[in-house]
């Protein structure tokens, strides 16, 4: 980026700006992965081993790539990842997410350790209905959904999913990728601790839990070790399902034997992912894994992908190879550390306008249009084949 030039054109420069406006723990915190970072740079990578082969002569001269999502209306096939401590990012942290994400038509997955709670988030955007500043065109119904980690006490657990259904979140994102923290040794240099003011606003109130801080280690580390369940398994799942009607999204599946069982146990939504590469080092790329998925899948659930996704193209390629919508997770956070909530509305703008340009240049009128012939991998002639 030409240093005098403020106003960042992509993800990346808004990552080289936000290193600037972030502590090292935080930027640590939020940029690491486990152990050497393979699975990190791969789901990268990953996007660079697709191709696109465009069709050309289509009228694109009307563009259109609203969606629906578990039937929640969104108007690009985009939502913002669970992540935790958006208030290391800016005061306002998760509001000022969720309220980007609302006005830019985008849905939002609220982390349980998240530093504003399921009801200051959810009634941030309510209030939003009745501002008198706000244009006519933001009024769009926000679709929130919350992630769960289940915790040890099954009394806590229970309670957030009952505050979230409350509160009136569209779905439950069960998080099954971390029966145990990944070792993010950033985090372990760092003593990674929650700073003072900030804390698991979902859980203090009710059992007084934060982040301890332990010397040498991840305070994280700690926290996940003490109080989240390591022994969940599938049975459990009709437990989840019977504290409320959400429909149940499971996030953290890489197999396709997975998927099928998880559909099987009533999962609504499956979210590929390799929990943006922060937990086995090593997995696939999300990418990777997200073809034989969407096959074990059949169309019985909807299946949406995140990880190393910064680019409209990225979208395009992850929707051909049949994700119904993508989670986009650091930039997110680049975005709220460099200009809070107009940060965050301003990277999902930088993503539509890619998705729009990348869908005109491909021939992909609306996102119906999209399907496998519009890609090839790398060394092969093309997906179908
Ligand atoms: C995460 N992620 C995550 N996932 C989850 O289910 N619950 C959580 O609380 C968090 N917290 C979290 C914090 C931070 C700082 C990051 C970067 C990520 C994982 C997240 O939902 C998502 O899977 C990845 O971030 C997607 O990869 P990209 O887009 O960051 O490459």
């Amino acid at each position: 980026m030409n240093k005098n030039s403020t106003k960042p054109l992509n993800l990346f420069e808004y990552e080289k700006l936000a290193v600037e406006c972030l502590s090292q723990m935080a930027l640590d915190y939020y940029a690491s992965g486990a152990w050497d970072e393979v699975t990190l740079r791969d789901n990268r990578t990953a996007f660079e081993r697709y191709k696109l082969r465009p069709r050309i002569l289509v009228d694109v001269s009307k563009r259109n790539f609203a969606t629906q999502i578990l039937g929640q209306p969104i108007l690009m096939p985009l939502l913002i990842a669970p992540m935790a401590f958006q208030c290391l990012a800016c005061p306002e942290g998760e509001i000022a997410t969720a309220r980007a994400a609302r006005s830019s038509g985008v849905g939002m997955v609220l982390s349980t350790l998240s530093t504003k709670s399921i009801e200051e988030v959810a009634d941030s955007c309510h209030s939003f209905d009745t501002a008198s500043d706000v244009k006519p065109e933001a009024y769009r119904p926000a679709l929130q959904w919350f992630q769960l980690y289940i915790h040890k006490d099954r009394g806590l657990t229970r309670a957030l999913v009952e505050r979230a259904y409350t509160a009136g979140y569209k779905a439950l994102c069960l998080t099954v990728d971390a029966p145990v923290l990944g070792r993010r040794e950033r985090d372990r240099h760092n003593e990674f601790v929650l700073p003072q003011g900030l804390q698991l606003a979902n859980l203090v109130n009710m059992s007084g839990l934060n982040i301890p801080y332990q010397a040498g280690e991840s305070g994280l580390f700690t926290y996940f070790a003490q109080q989240l369940d390591p022994a969940v398994t599938w049975k459990d799942l009709d437990w989840l399902q019977s504290l409320s009607p959400l429909p149940l999204a499971i996030k953290g599946i890489l197999r396709g034997d997975d998927a099928a069982r998880a559909v099987e146990y009533g999962a609504k939504a499956i979210v590929v992912s390799n929990h943006g590469g922060r937990q086995l080092d090593g997995a696939i790329a999300s990418l990777d894994a997200l073809a034989e998925v969407v096959k074990a899948v059949d169309g019985r659930a909807e299946i949406l992908i995140d990880g190393g996704i910064r680019r409209g193209t990225d979208i395009l390629k992850a929707l051909a190879l049949g994700a119904k919508a993508v989670l986009v997770g650091r930039p997110i956070l680049w975005g709220l550390a460099v200009a809070g909530e107009a940060g965050v509305a301003r990277v999902i703008d930088l993503l539509k306008d890619e998705l729009d340009v990348a869908m005109a240049l491909s021939g992909c009128a609306s996102v119906e249009d999209i399907d496998n012939t519009i890609l090839t991998a790398t060394g092969n002639k093309s997906t179908t084949e």
